[in-house]
């Protein structure tokens, strides 16, 4: 007996992705991205002819907001990898890619072209309730790489930081009830939720909010004090679980502070008190929101070896789409997590894609793309401390001690920080708002001192560029030191 095995007919939607005049077109467009993008070659001031229209936008954003922006930024739609053109014309080095979102950069063709086919799908976002194949493909993609050093077996997504760490600390909660508090480090950054605002250490952040949730704060890694803050930490945890037994949910960690001040601290800090959590049933959440992606393995805790206690882990910012990942013992029950959106159509795809590239282009390790930038980087804020001493006087630390000479920069992969001028609020704000003019755009981080936060487009930015970028950095602080 002979059988044939009939071809599937192809759904409407597989015929019109593999039309080659689509492909043709989309080809057409991507064409003339790149000659119009490769006009965007380095740092532009603004062109005076565009001055009063920016100003307009300008003015139109503060009414909108109510106030006016922190930045007088108003893209103009186009980039070339790092740099970014603004709608007065000017063309700048975006070093904080809207931290650390972009890590591709702007006007990247290949996820343009991506994001062009997700917009011919058939609705613009998916939901929990009906989706099409991608946010599953994005999910079992993330799953993948978490779960080689990990047990995390599944993934809740959502369209913000906060929202997946909302969804984290629900999964604690409800795994550990009744337990109702919350261990989080000193300095830490949650997001702004009404409840992620009181977690996170900011007094200005929650202001006129209502306190509900029940927070133990712990100390961080102190580097002038190496094995006493270990000490120290360890100390203090069991004193909060001997004062609450049986009370805490979990412990929140950023592995790398990112708004803290880009602080980190080695393995040998984590891990007992990650071992003092397993004993106590209390689940250890890692915040990898700022974190995710930039450092040498996608997963920071991966590099840092903490895989095999992680219980909760959340991502978002360069992932396009932000999740909460969790082991099998953490699995939320039926009703627990659910929402309208997933994300969007073109979020979830370019998403997948550049989770794709940054997994296969040579990203990771101890000699990837990422780990090189952060040498170039190094190298450069060396020379400019060693050559310009006067602009880096030491920086007086909270625990005592300062930072002096080369520990004046620093930073993990992707997340760069340079502290100027003693670490001054004004002075660094200033620094900023010059840098800004003259054609580097980066931020602040860390609650005093205060630091210069540089988020590079590891995706797309090769380490010569930080020549350009230091140069602008150099002339910058000429400026500002010499209005003192
Ligand atoms: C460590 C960390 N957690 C959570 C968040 C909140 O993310 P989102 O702003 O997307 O809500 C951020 C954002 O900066 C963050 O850095």
């Amino acid at each position: 007996m002979t059988s044939t095995t009939a071809q599937p007919t192809p759904t409407a939607a597989a015929t019109f992705a593999e039309n080659p005049l689509v492909d043709g077109a989309i080809e057409r467009i991507i064409a003339e991205l790149r000659t119009a993008q490769s006009t965007l070659t380095g740092a532009k001031p603004a062109a005076a002819e565009l001055a009063s229209t920016y100003q307009d936008y300008l003015d139109r954003v503060a009414n909108v907001k109510g106030k006016p922006a922190l930045y007088p930024y108003v893209g103009s739609g186009m980039g070339n990898g790092p740099l970014v053109e603004l709608a007065d014309g000017s063309v700048k080095w975006d070093m904080i890619i809207g931290i650390g979102v972009h890590a591709f950069g702007h006007s990247d063709p290949d996820l343009i072209a991506t994001a062009i086919r997700a917009a011919t799908r058939d609705t613009v976002m998916q939901g929990n309730l009906q989706f099409n194949h991608d946010s599953t493909e994005f999910g079992e993609l993330l799953l993948a790489e978490a779960g080689r050093t990990s047990n995390l077996k599944h993934l809740f997504l959502t369209n913000s930081g906060a929202m997946a760490n909302e969804s984290a600390l629900k999964i604690c909660f409800q795994k550990n009830a009744p337990a109702s508090r919350v261990l989080a480090f000193q300095h830490c950054f949650m997001g702004r939720s009404t409840t992620m605002a009181q977690i996170g250490d900011s007094a200005g952040g929650r202001v006129g909010l209502p306190l509900n949730t029940l927070v133990d704060y712990m100390p961080f890694y102190d580097p002038k004090n190496a094995q006493r803050s270990i000490d120290y930490a360890v100390w203090h945890l069991q004193q909060y679980i001997n004062r609450y037994p049986g009370q805490h949910a979990c412990f929140a960690m950023e592995l790398v502070q990112g708004e803290g001040g880009f602080n980190s601290a080695p393995r040998e800090f984590f891990e007992p008190m990650m071992k003092l959590c397993r004993e106590n049933n209390i689940a250890v959440w890692i915040d990898e929101i700022q974190t995710f992606g930039r450092t040498e393995s996608m997963f920071h805790f991966e590099q840092m070896g903490l895989g095999e206690y992680v219980d909760v882990v959340t991502i978002g910012k360069m992932s396009q789409v932000c999740a909460c990942l969790y082991t099998e013992q953490y699995a939320p029950k039926p009703g627990l997590l659910s929402g309208t959106f997933v994300g969007s159509t073109i979020g979830l795809n370019v998403g997948k894609r550049l989770l794709e590239r940054l997994r296969d282009g040579g990203y990771y390790g101890p000699d990837g793309k990422i780990a090189k930038l952060q040498r170039a980087y190094r190298e450069h804020a060396a020379a400019l401390v060693k050559k310009h001493p006067e602009w880096f006087p030491s920086a007086p630390l909270e625990l005592g001690g300062e930072l002096a000479g080369d520990e004046l920069y620093g930073g993990v992969g992707g997340m760069m920080r340079m502290t100027p001028f003693g670490g001054n609020k004004a002075m660094i704000t200033r620094a900023l708002s010059v840098m800004f003019e003259q054609g580097v755009i980066a931020f602040f981080c860390g609650h005093g001192p205060f630091h210069l936060r540089f988020l590079a487009p590891i995706g797309v930015m090769k380490p010569e560029q930080f020549g350009e970028v230091f140069e602008i950095v150099e002339r910058s602080f000429e400026i500002v030191a010499s209005e003192k």
